[in-house]
């Protein structure tokens, strides 16, 4: 049991200042005003606005090169290479389904490079993810 508090307070220690903190004192602490919600608070910028060209050379084309060849500046470090999206023989070996899931959770996630990062966000914005894989076919060759 003690081991456990001790865990839970080094744990706990990034967050609060230490375990010292008095009851009330959290209390009070966790009671602290939240910001009022305003019913008329203006809606969220459609997702729709995403541009996903935008979202390739942003997150994608550092790697993967903005042709797609996998010739991105930081592709030079890496071991195994980008994916050449013009490979065709590489587009036929895969469905639009794998390419999402390489996309949303990462190459590690699919048995390739853990280097190939994962983009959870795009989760919520199916129709960027769905626009993304039309830009990775697009850049086939054949
Ligand atoms: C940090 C570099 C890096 C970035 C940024 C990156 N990738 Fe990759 N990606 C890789 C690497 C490396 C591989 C090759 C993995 C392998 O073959 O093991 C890869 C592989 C892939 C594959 C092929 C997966 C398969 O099943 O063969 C797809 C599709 C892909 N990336 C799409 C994307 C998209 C879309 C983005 C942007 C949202 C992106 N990547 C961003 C490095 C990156």
């Amino acid at each position: 049991m003690r081991f456990q508090t001790l865990m839970v307070c080094a744990a706990l220690s990034g967050t609060f200042v230490g375990c010292s903190k008095s009851a009330p004192e959290a209390a009070q602490s966790a009671a602290a005003p939240a910001p009022a919600a305003q019913p008329s608070a203006p809606a969220p910028a459609p997702v729709a606005a995403v541009d996903p060209k935008e979202v390739f050379n942003t997150r994608c084309a550092t790697c993967h090169g903005a042709s797609g060849h996998g010739d991105g500046p930081a592709s030079a470090a890496l071991n195994p290479k980008p994916r050449n999206y013009t490979d065709a023989a590489w587009q036929k070996s895969v469905t639009d389904d794998q390419i999402k899931k390489t996309i949303l959770y990462g190459g590690a996630a699919v048995g390739k490079s853990p280097v190939m990062p994962a983009s959870p966000d795009l989760e919520s914005k199916p129709e960027v993810l769905d626009a993304l894989v039309k830009l990775v076919r697009g850049f086939a060759t054949s």
